[in-house]
């Protein structure tokens, strides 16, 4: 199917917007992607036609606004394709997500003496959650390797698994670089070893379909804000099996079964770890997110996320100076990138002012940026609404700049 661009784009207000009397060219969507009007209306009219808390006050809004949330959770489930509804659970984002594990899962299974492994390509939500319980139970943290090119190298990888082993958690697709990782491979090789793998999916879900059946990942972590939803919302995904083992997260109400002072029992699936008033406008916003991706069909989206991408990067390398971070041959649509002696955050301030918004520096992943021995890149992100039009006036602008520091 052809996307109507055009028309999609009229989904999404803010793009009409112009910015210093340019055009704006939205370009960091791996930062946050924009929101179309169905998701901002829904959370309008939330607070207009519904809002009370859910699941506690028996009343008539009480329960319009539990169904509305609980039907949120259904369509996740559909989304992800997660055998049990109350394998999905809803966080505040994909660091929340991961946090919960590592502190619920570490308490309980990590100790002194045992190994978690990650790879070189996190986001720091997936270093620095796994540090701090290592840190806590004397484990120890095991980092895979990446190659020049941006690649977890796989038989380093094998090399570090080994009975020490407690978890393994990375990414599926680099936010810094693009690289999509062999996640199923990745999942196979530690179930041999009865291994759990949580897989960071913040960068994923936006670009292509995430069957966590079919992955047989333990636990799969996203973001709403990043897949055309709201902010405040995340997801972690987990395995019945794991979930019912870990001891609860965050104590509060909600989550409990029966409070006293000398015993509290915890509340079942998904509830045991959903303490406290949940986000509840924002996750019914992000039921709507989806729905309207799925109008649009993830296929066409990945599809055409990636002739834009090629599109970016035949462009970008004609220019002079130019070198792109991840060569990998399927990459999400992220183009990272330096321009010889021109740091990259002088390169993102100047084409800002001509319209385009990127993101600079070390994003968020800084033991990558220390191995492909940089400080920093410029990084063009693309949605499915961003268009070939924009990827030229990205490319005069970069030009344009250019021309400026040499000069
Ligand atoms: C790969 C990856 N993991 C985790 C995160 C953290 O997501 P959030 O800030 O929504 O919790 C990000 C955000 O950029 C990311 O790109």
């Amino acid at each position: 199917m052809n996307l109507d661009i055009n028309k999609i784009r009229k989904d999404f207000p803010i793009l009409e917007q112009e910015v210093y009397g340019k055009k704006l060219v939205y370009f960091d969507n791996a930062a946050t992607s924009q929101k179309p009007s169905v998701v901002i209306d829904a959370l309008a009219s939330y607070y207009k036609d519904e809002n009370s808390n859910i699941h506690r006050a028996a009343h008539f809004l009480a329960e319009k606004a539990t169904v509305a949330y609980e039907e949120s959770r259904k369509e996740v489930q559909a989304f992800i394709n997660a055998e049990h509804l109350h394998e999905v659970i809803f966080t505040k984002g994909t660091t929340d997500s991961i946090n919960l594990v590592a502190s619920s899962y570490g308490r309980k299974f990590i100790q002194e003496g045992d190994e978690v492994i990650i790879s070189t390509l996190e986001h720091h939500s997936n270093i620095v959650p796994w540090q701090l319980i290592c840190e806590q139970s004397g484990a120890k943290l095991r980092v895979i390797p990446v190659s020049d090119s941006g690649e977890i190298i796989f038989s380093e990888y094998e090399n570090l698994l080994n009975e020490k082993t407690k978890i393994v958690a990375v990414t599926h697709v680099s936010n810094a670089i693009g690289t999509i990782n062999p996640i199923k491979e990745i999942i196979k090789k530690a179930h041999e070893m009865d291994i759990p793998v949580l897989i960071d999916g913040a960068q994923a879900v936006p670009h292509m379909k995430v069957d966590v059946m079919e992955l047989d990942c333990d636990f799969y972590t996203f973001s709403s804000h990043k897949v055309y939803g709201p902010m405040g919302v995340g997801i972690l995904y987990g395995k019945e099996k794991y979930l019912n083992e870990m001891p609860p997260y965050q104590g509060g109400g909600e989550m409990i079964d029966k409070v006293s002072f000398e015993k509290t029992t915890f509340n079942e699936l998904p509830f045991k770890f959903e303490a406290g008033t949940p986000n509840v406008a924002d996750v019914i916003g992000f039921k709507e997110a989806i729905k309207y991706i799925n109008t649009i069909g993830l296929d066409n989206i990945s599809s055409y996320e990636n002739s834009l991408l090629q599109y970016a990067e035949k462009q970008l390398i004609k220019i002079p100076g130019v070198h792109i971070y991840g060569s990998k041959e399927h990459k999400a649509s992220v183009v990272s990138f330096i321009i010889e002696d021109i740091h990259s955050y002088d390169m993102g301030m100047i084409i800002d002012k001509l319209g385009i918004a990127v993101r600079t520096g070390h994003h968020c992943a800084q033991p990558l940026m220390d191995r492909l021995g940089i400080q920093g890149t410029i990084r063009a992100s693309m949605a499915f609404y961003n268009t070939f039009e924009e990827i030229d006036i990205f490319i005069e602008s970069i030009k344009k700049a250019r021309a400026m520091f040499n000069n």
